[in-house]
């Protein structure tokens, strides 16, 4: 079965309203979704200019974090109706830089809950810290899909994206080999439809995040279980980030 691919940026910490209006710009100008869906994700003060200017074309918003209570006494928290309301439709959890600074499994299971919730469709990512055997590694993602998702019924699984960062690969330039890429996210899909069964499982769309840019983009983006990428430093600059997409585009056509 065919799943339609995501490609994602994830502009981090990076650009103010106007630095985001004119690379949205660039990116709905240039770019259908015919084959492939289009997401990007600035940061909080950039939401509403750049929603304004994504509206008459496919490319979509979404945000970096969200709170998991829906509204109340939390200086500084954004939540995921205050999102919506800003034109977002997804939301990135549990990425590690997150958790890095502390945010726990049971926090992002909160988060990814609550943006369920209130109608976006989480991206939640989980990823091994240190290179490992892929034994290991497996063990890690279990652990953190398992907690991460713990709260999560069956039926909205599918809503769920979840994105395989291995840490060490994040801004790094460095990335697993196709092979160990082949055998992670072999695992992963065994492991969604072990946990929600054949028919959601299967339709969980599985992303790659870890220095993916366009020269690696055809490489990692041919694994038959890998549904797209959540890209950081490649998402910055229209004509990279064009270049990731159009090769989704061709190998979701041969995916298809
Ligand atoms: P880079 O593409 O810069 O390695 O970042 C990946 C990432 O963390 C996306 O969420």
């Amino acid at each position: 079965m065919s799943i339609r691919t995501l490609i994602a940026g994830n502009w981090k910490m990076n650009g103010t309203p106007e630095f985001g209006v004119t690379l949205a710009k660039e990116l709905t100008q240039n770019f259908t979704c015919d084959k492939v869906d289009m997401l990007i994700c600035p940061s909080f003060t950039s939401l509403i200019p750049v929603a304004d200017t994504l509206k008459d074309g496919c490319v979509k918003l979404g945000a970096q974090n969200v709170h998991a209570e829906a509204s109340g006494a939390h200086t500084g928290e954004i939540s995921a109706e205050m999102l919506k309301a800003c034109g977002c439709e997804y939301v990135i959890t549990g990425h590690s830089e997150r958790r890095a600074a502390g945010e726990t499994d049971d926090q992002v299971a909160a988060k990814t809950c609550a943006a369920l919730e209130g109608g976006l469709t989480p991206i939640l990512c989980i990823g091994e810290n240190a290179k490992m055997q892929p034994a290991e590694a497996q063990e890690v993602l279990e652990k953190q899909l398992r907690a991460s998702m713990k709260n999560i019924a069956v039926t909205e699984g599918s809503q769920v994206v979840i994105a395989y960062e291995p840490v060490w690969a994040i801004g790094t330039g460095l990335v697993p080999t196709i092979d160990d890429l082949k055998e992670a996210f072999t695992f992963l899909r065994q492991l969604v439809i072990k946990t929600y069964g054949e028919e959601v499982g299967s339709k969980i769309r599985l992303l790659y995040g870890g220095s993916l840019n366009a020269e690696n983009a055809a490489d990692i983006l041919a694994v038959t279980d890998i549904n797209g990428g959540l890209i950081g430093g490649a998402s910055l600059k229209a004509p990279s980030f064009l270049a990731i997409a159009e090769v989704a585009s061709q190998y979701a056509e041969r995916k298809a």
